[in-house]
């Protein structure tokens, strides 16, 4: 039976309407203010935004970067109105980020464009304070801070010093450069950062004949350039960008680029407060397109737990379990390091279990024999692990053999603070024919929201139940949205498709935001009609679900964050204008008139100075 949270909520808001305006709409009652929009100066010389498009790739490196995702609010001293403001920048429009829009031909490129997208790239820690008029500041003070795709890295963990870790950048295994494709991100129990990197395998062009191969590190990962930035087309023969085409052309590893890619696909710790923290990649952790990451809360004496989900179709949802013991006031140090990583196995029955990635195990020895009886096909060759490393680099191929179930696109998890039920966002799986209990719909253009309860309300349970809290959709038809424990429609006030980002707050209330597609917005064919993103608060308990938020014209809202008292909440809003053409934006938000669209923190507070959503 689900836990029953004493002092349930009532959502103290109307409901507000779907709408495509090119604003952040609001509730009655509450304001929401754009804040630190990419390009806006934040460390170093301070260089003012260029509307132009003509910023440098340096200047990039002392400003915001693009793409706003996920977003945490570290205090300082536990106060809600001075604290760090940490945040992922997921990706680069490059008809957005440049006065000549894009080049995605594969021509030799400019330089400095290439490195003005890297640094564009990452994360910003910045320094924020509450001032005299109720708003929020950019404190310029010695927090300050990017981490790009360019920034070194050591690989910490299994995967540290290991062959497939050794490139011309770092011969002994145990650097790299960089972070990509930065998503949902998370934190730890003892107050550090983590950035996920998602879809960093689209940013490799790797040689055919090298993804011919299929080696472990390739096959399951789709390292095939399709985010088309083509970075290695750099006009100068650095290996910064000339690691962006891996080939086998050199004597080793440490001549060529073959093994980048596998430096990428992890969860990297950061801590906000050191500006000198050098960033883990933290490869105990797996590797796969991590959405994001999040803690199950901590209980003094055990270990602790954290969900991710590995954000393509089919693919599965993950727990990393450590090896510490939680303790008051403890140190994080490298508990990252060890520890077990499980992948979901959702059963018919309700039931759950997580199969163990780990090379010592029985159940995954027993995987292995299993595989070595397959006979082998050309989409699956046979996989051998020989070591836990072998398990990490090739984390998708591991869980294929434990038969872990595929689910409809794992984005975003959220952890009821009070009983430490798990939520995760199935963003949307249109092309799915084959359904499974978990995942019951085929085409399911719309997706839901699948939760669960650990087997004695353990975090490192390998046993769970779970259920499906909503079906997001529409009013109606074959994709109706509706909460299967009562049987309640979605309706006009709280309609939505394609939920990603998540938080549940500690008043009980279920942040979700949604990336539905333009057609998803736009009402073309079966898609519907459900106007902008937007961003909804329910109560679970009750199944209340209302509309709080609808954000600007073609973006996607992403990131959600609160301070300590629950009077500020931070979102972000991503790619508004996702649609535009060079030089023809579709938004302009949140500048208005005739300027670029940037992606862009909104910071939300309730007129009256109280707590949101109440
Ligand atoms: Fe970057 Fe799965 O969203
Ligand atoms: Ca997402
Ligand atoms: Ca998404
Ligand atoms: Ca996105």
């Amino acid at each position: 039976d689900r836990p029953v949270i004493p002092g349930v909520r009532t959502l103290g808001f109307k409901s507000i309407a779907t709408g495509r305006d090119d604003a952040v709409m609001v509730p009655e009652g509450y304001t929401a203010t754009a804040f630190l929009p990419w390009g806006t100066p934040i460390l170093g010389a301070f260089p003012d935004y260029r509307d132009d498009g003509l910023n440098t790739g340096d200047e990039q490196a002392e400003q915001m970067g693009s793409n706003h995702d996920g977003i945490i609010f570290f205090p300082i001293d536990g106060k809600s109105d001075h604290g760090l403001l940490v945040m992922n920048h997921e990706y680069v429009d490059q008809k957005v980020l440049h006065a000549h829009g894009a080049d995605q031909s594969g021509a030799p490129r400019p330089a400095d464009d290439v490195k003005k997208e890297m640094n564009a790239h990452g994360i910003s820690v910045v320094e924020i304070q509450k001032s005299a008029n109720g708003g929020w500041e950019l404190v310029a003070g010695g927090y300050n801070r990017r981490v790009t795709a360019i920034t070194e890295m050591k690989i910490s963990g299994p995967m540290r010093g290991t062959d497939a870790m050794k490139t011309a950048f770092d011969p002994s295994g145990q650097r790299t450069r960089g972070t990509l494709n930065n998503c949902g991100s998370g934190y730890t129990p003892w107050g550090t950062y983590l950035i996920s990197e998602e879809n960093w395998a689209g940013y490799f062009h790797a040689d055919k004949a090298l993804l011919d191969k299929k080696t472990p590190g390739y096959n399951r990962y789709n390292i095939t350039g399709w985010q088309n930035y083509h970075w290695y087309a750099a006009d100068q023969q650095d290996d910064l960008y000339q690691r962006f085409a891996p080939d086998e052309s050199g004597a080793s590893a440490s001549e060529d680029f073959r093994n980048e890619p596998h430096c990428f696909g992890w969860l990297v710790e950061v801590d906000p407060f050191d500006p000198n923290y050098v960033p883990r990649k933290r490869t105990a952790m797996g590797r796969f397109s991590h959405e994001g990451v999040i803690p199950a809360p901590v209980k003094v004496g055990k270990p602790m737990a954290f969900y991710s989900g590995d954000d393509s179709t089919n693919e599965y949802i993950y727990k990393f379990v450590t090896k510490a013991v939680w303790a008051e006031n403890m140190e994080g140090g490298d508990v990252l390091d060890e520890g077990t990583l499980y992948v979901a196995r959702f059963n018919d029955d309700g039931s759950g279990d997580w199969l163990p990635l780990d090379f010592d195990h029985p159940l995954f020895k027993a995987a292995m024999d299993n595989e070595a009886e397959r006979p082998p096909t050309s989409d699956r060759p046979r996989l051998v692990f020989t070591s836990q490393a072998d398990v990490l680099l090739n984390t998708r191929g591991a869980a294929d053999i434990l038969g872990a179930t595929p689910m409809d696109r794992p984005e975003w998890g959220a952890v009821n603070p009070n009983s430490g039920e798990v939520y995760f966002t199935l963003t949307n799986n249109s092309p799915r024919t084959v359904s499974n209990a978990a995942n019951p719909r085929v085409l399911n253009r719309t997706g839901h929201i699948i939760r669960w309860n650990e087997e004695a309300g353990e975090p490192a349970a390998t046993k769970f139940y779970w259920n499906i809290f909503v079906f997001a959709g529409h009013t109606e038809g074959h994709l109706a949205g509706f909460l299967p424990r009562s049987g309640k429609r979605l309706t006009d006030e709280n309609v939505f498709a394609s939920p990603d980002g998540l938080l549940y707050d500690d008043n009980g209330i279920l942040w979700i935001q949604t990336d539905m597609s333009g057609d998803q917005q736009a009402g073309k064919g079966p898609d519907g009609d459900f106007g902008n993103n937007q961003m909804l608060a329910a109560v679970p308990e009750t199944g209340e679900i209302k509309r709080f938020m609808v954000g600007p014209v073609d973006c996607e809202v992403t990131g959600v964050c609160m301070t300590p008292d629950h009077k500020t909440m931070f979102i972000n809003i991503q790619h508004p204008g996702d649609r535009s053409q060079p030089g023809q934006f579709t938004s302009h938000w949140p500048t208005g008139g005739n300027a670029r669209p940037r992606s862009a923190t909104v910071v939300i507070t309730k007129d009256d100075g109280g707590v949101i959503g109440l």
